[in-house]
């Protein structure tokens, strides 16, 4: 298998596949630009090699060509960020497109409409994807973000072409997932947090193999510990769930996982910001109150497993972090984490809601990796392999 840096792209044309499923605000503005910042090495790597660039995205799920969806509106922050002029066509298949990416003058930038604009594309229709390969010489994966969907542009296409390898991205993603899944160093720390227990299942099971400790914070928890005796007022839990928690902490015990569960939490008379709240046990909350955060008790002892880890893997909040009296716990956490990446340890944040919390708490400088996928990383915690990797990988 060929890498990035093996090919020379003079001359030659890359279609890459990046992500560009950006947040738009209702005037078309890209509120976080992270996903065009993680494809630019990539792109800079080839044009500096003498070669030019054919960017396809999706944007959004559009049910048909709706404007609201067009990649049209990120034309000039693709432009600044890269900070190479990038042209726009309002198709990505068919002569129109094949003509302009033939005209492409060297160093130059194309980027391609939504791809999504076509059925094809999420039912992986092979006729659209061998037309979308035309496009290019070089076919370059590098949207980790929709590398665990299995469409046209990016699994199909891979077979249409001689030479085709990963995106410095998608390379780094992987990288950073093995060094958290099959690390020599120890102790590996796992810190699961989010709302259902139900979601996260699969990622548990898969991961049990590869850690010392599991810290399970967030919603998830109080499922843990009302199947083990605890009361949990009004707070979240899956009732249906609890015999597979107490599974779950038998098969830990068994792999020899230690399993930290919240001691104590920050409770409160209602979901709301403007809730009355107090500090609870986690297994002693009143009737009336729900755990919507994790306490000071709960937060030193995670905070110790965390300071003593070599490899952390954060997924998923401890609290209710969009509503300010229960985002201390979180912060506190990925301040920890921070910390102890500062003191040499490899942290790994993915998962949509942790990396919105680093991201709105600024703490994406102090960790070791922040992932640019959610669906994706989730999956590949679950041990799947991604079909837009496999396209290349067994190639
Ligand atoms: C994402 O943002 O999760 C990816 O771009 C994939 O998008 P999708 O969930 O619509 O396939
Ligand atoms: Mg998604």
């Amino acid at each position: 298998m060929k890498t990035l840096k093996d090919i020379d792209f003079k001359n030659k044309t890359a279609l890459i596949r990046v992500d560009f499923n950006v947040p738009l605000d209702e005037n078309g503005n890209v509120g976080d630009t992270t996903r065009i910042e993680a494809a630019k090495p990539t792109i800079i790597k080839i044009l500096e090699d003498g070669g030019n660039v054919v960017l396809m995205s999706h944007l959004g799920r559009p049910e048909n060509k709706e404007a609201k969806f067009s990649l049209e509106q990120i034309v000039k922050p693709v432009s600044e960020v890269l900070g190479v002029e990038t042209r726009f066509v309002n198709d990505c298949v068919g002569e129109k497109v094949e003509n302009a990416a033939k005209n492409l003058k060297k160093g130059e930038i194309l980027l391609l409409e939504n791809l999504r604009y076509y059925k094809e594309e999420t039912k992986g229709d092979e006729k659209f994807a061998e037309s979308l390969s035309k496009l290019g010489d070089v076919y370059v994966n590098d949207a980790f973000g929709t590398a665990h969907r299995a469409h046209a542009s990016t699994t199909i296409i891979a077979k249409f072409f001689e030479e085709k390898c990963f995106g410095f991205l998608l390379q780094k993603e992987i990288d950073s997932l093995n060094k958290v899944l099959s690390s020599a160093e120890k102790p590996v720390t796992a810190i699961l947090g989010g709302a259902k227990v139900s979601s996260k299942i699969t990622v548990i099971e898969n991961i049990l193999d590869k850690v010392d400790h599991l810290i399970i914070g967030g919603g998830m928890a109080f499922t843990f510990i009302k199947a083990r005796g605890g009361k949990v007022g009004d707070s979240l839990v899956e009732e249906d769930k609890q015999e597979l928690a107490l599974e779950i902490l038998k098969k830990a015990e068994e792999k020899g996982v230690q399993i930290h569960l919240p001691v104590d939490s920050v409770i409160a008379d209602s979901f709301s910001e403007k809730a009355m709240t107090n500090i609870s046990e986690t297994n002693n909350i009143p009737e009336g109150w729900m755990g919507l955060d994790a306490g000071p008790k709960t937060i030193e002892s995670f905070s110790e497993v965390i300071s003593k880890s070599k490899i952390i893997l954060w997924n998923g909040p401890v609290g209710v972090f969009e509503m300010e009296p229960f985002s201390n716990g979180t912060i506190k956490i990925g301040e920890v984490i921070g910390r102890a990446t500062e003191n040499g340890a490899f942290s790994l944040v993915g998962g949509g809601d942790s990396v919105s919390a680093v991201k709105q708490f600024k703490l994406e400088d102090q960790m070791s990796y922040v992932s640019t996928g959610g669906g994706a990383m989730l999956e590949m915690l679950e041990g799947k392999s991604l079909p837009g990797i496999k396209a290349i990988e067994n190639d």
